[in-house]
């Protein structure tokens, strides 16, 4: 059993097909072989059947004609013919018409009860015989001899035994035997080749093929993809298989992100605490020197100075603000609310960039489990970096669509601003990458955004074309009546 559970899927079903086959085989060509042994059974019952007939009328003639060409019959039956032919009686009018053997016997005494012919076929000096008995009738000419022994006519008088050799009849059913057991093994050979075939084709290189890929997939290279060209079970296997590792990829991207968000938090928060405070005193200083001096020059220096630090200090917010990305406090909260919240907070940079905004808020959306607060931080910074892309366009457009998606909701952020470079599209949730220069960006909205929504059990996704826009979506998932959180 160990063996048989060893070998691969191909053998096994070859293996298992094979014997079935072979059993099948074999029957059938035994059926066959019996089949044809029967008839040439039948052919030489009829055979002796007619020679029975011929002599048992030969017989009848001679008793008529009160000759007796007996002796005639039997040196052509021992001489010319193949054949031997006998009549036996248990009451003859000689002791050489006695029964010879058993069968002789019971055909005579049969032959009472049923006067039908039997046959039987037996080996004398290693040589196999047909020998057939028939009944004899008492015949009126016969009763001329007879009548002594108290016979009437009609009586079964004995048997007329009729003996064919069958060395002929042995041979070719040996040949007919070497003939089928050869048929079978071809058959049985082409059937095998051809299953061996079929199964390659059709199971086991795509089954190779999908345990390469997992093999390759089980060491980490998530890129493999399966052709999908067939609508079979294999067909559903790669299918299931590409979306496995689309998955995968997907989790593993996730997981660098988080990995990263991570570091950087850490880093973020001992620089900012660090800086925090000689930022402070540099403004300040900076402000006391101001009020101090009045050389006009230097004061504007000073300014520069105190600027410079409060940009920084702005930046060290962000930076605190990140690594602070604390733990969500869950409520239930209407998706709906905190989008029309955002665009009241964004109002003045929306008006004037001269934004037209469209909104298709789903009035039946269920409501989500979430910290209102950084859901809104999250719509904040995604809408401002839609403002900011379609900063000195003429037609910007901004649309904001909420949906719910099976036990999901989700909301669709559209502009038609510079849209994200491909080579880009990976990097923008990465912390501090911006593309906005120095002083104008930190490169922190997305990647806080991206935290929050990973806390919150949510994906956040894009996609863009650069020089149409850029659409950023995010799926959360409902909350449920009780208030429970449904995904942690
Ligand atoms: N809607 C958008 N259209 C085009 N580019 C975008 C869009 N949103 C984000 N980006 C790109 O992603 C980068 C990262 O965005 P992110 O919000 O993290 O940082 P930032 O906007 O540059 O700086 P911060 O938000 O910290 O002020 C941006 O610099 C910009 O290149
Ligand atoms: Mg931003």
């Amino acid at each position: 059993m160990r063996f048989i559970k060893k070998l691969s899927i191909g053998t096994k079903v070859i293996l298992m097909v094979g014997v079935v086959m072979l059993v099948l085989i074999i029957s059938l060509f035994s059926l066959l072989y019996n089949e044809n042994r029967e008839s040439t059974y039948l052919q030489l019952k009829e055979q002796a059947q007619s020679i029975a007939d011929q002599v048992v009328l030969f017989r009848l003639w001679n008793a008529q004609n009160k000759e007796r060409i007996e002796p005639v019959l039997s040196v052509l039956s021992n001489k010319k013919f193949k054949y031997k032919w006998k009549m036996v009686s248990t009451k003859p009018i000689g002791s050489e018409n006695l029964p010879q053997d058993e069968f002789q016997l019971h055909a005579i005494q049969g032959f009472e009860n049923n006067p039908s012919d039997i046959y039987r076929i037996y080996k004398s000096n290693k040589k196999d015989f047909f020998e057939y008995a028939g009944p004899i009738i008492m015949e009126k000419p016969c009763l001329r001899c007879h009548i002594d022994q108290g016979y009437r006519k009609g009586d079964i008088h004995g048997a007329i035994i009729v003996t064919i050799p069958m060395n002929e009849v042995e041979k070719n059913l040996q040949i007919t035997k070497s003939y089928l057991a050869a048929s079978a093994i071809i058959l049985l050979t082409s059937i095998m080749v051809l299953l061996y075939f079929i199964i390659q084709n059709t199971v086991i290189r795509h089954l190779h093929t999908l345990m390469k890929a997992f093999r390759k997939v089980g060491k980490g290279d998530y890129n493999t993809t399966l052709e999908v060209d067939r609508g079979d079970e294999i067909g559903e296997l790669s299918r299931s298989f590409n979306r496995m590792v689309t998955e995968l990829r997907s989790k593993e991207k996730q997981l660098i992100q988080s990995e990263k968000l991570a570091t950087v938090g850490k880093l973020a928060a001992g620089v900012a605490h660090e800086i925090n405070n000689p930022l402070a005193n540099i403004s300040l200083y900076a402000q006391m020197l101001y009020r101090k001096i009045r050389d006009p020059d230097t004061r504007k220096k000073l300014k520069i100075i105190e600027e410079q630090a409060d940009q920084t200090a702005t930046i060290v917010k962000s930076l605190l603000e990140f690594s602070r990305q604390a733990e969500p406090k869950f409520e239930l909260v209407d998706f709906n609310d905190i989008v029309n919240k955002t665009l009241n907070i964004l109002e003045p940079q929306i008006y004037l960039n001269k934004i037209n905004v469209k909104l298709k808020l789903d009035k039946n959306l269920p409501k989500i489990y979430a910290d209102p607060i950084q859901i809104q931080q999250v719509l904040v910074n995604i809408v401002t970096n839609a403002v900011q892309a379609m900063e000195g366009k003429d037609d910007a457009h901004l649309e904001i669509i909420t949906r719910s998606k099976g036990d999901k909701v989700m909301i669709v952020v559209r502009d038609n601003g510079v849209g994200i470079l491909e080579e880009n599209l990976d990097k923008i949730f990465d912390p501090f990458f911006s593309t906005k220069g120095v002083g104008k960006g930190t490169g922190l909205g997305l990647s806080v955004s991206y935290g929050i929504i990973e806390n919150h059990g949510g994906e956040i996704k894009v996609k863009s074309k650069p020089g149409h826009g850029s659409i950023f979506i995010i799926i959360l998932p409902e909350g449920e009546e009780n208030g429970e959180n449904t995904y942690s």
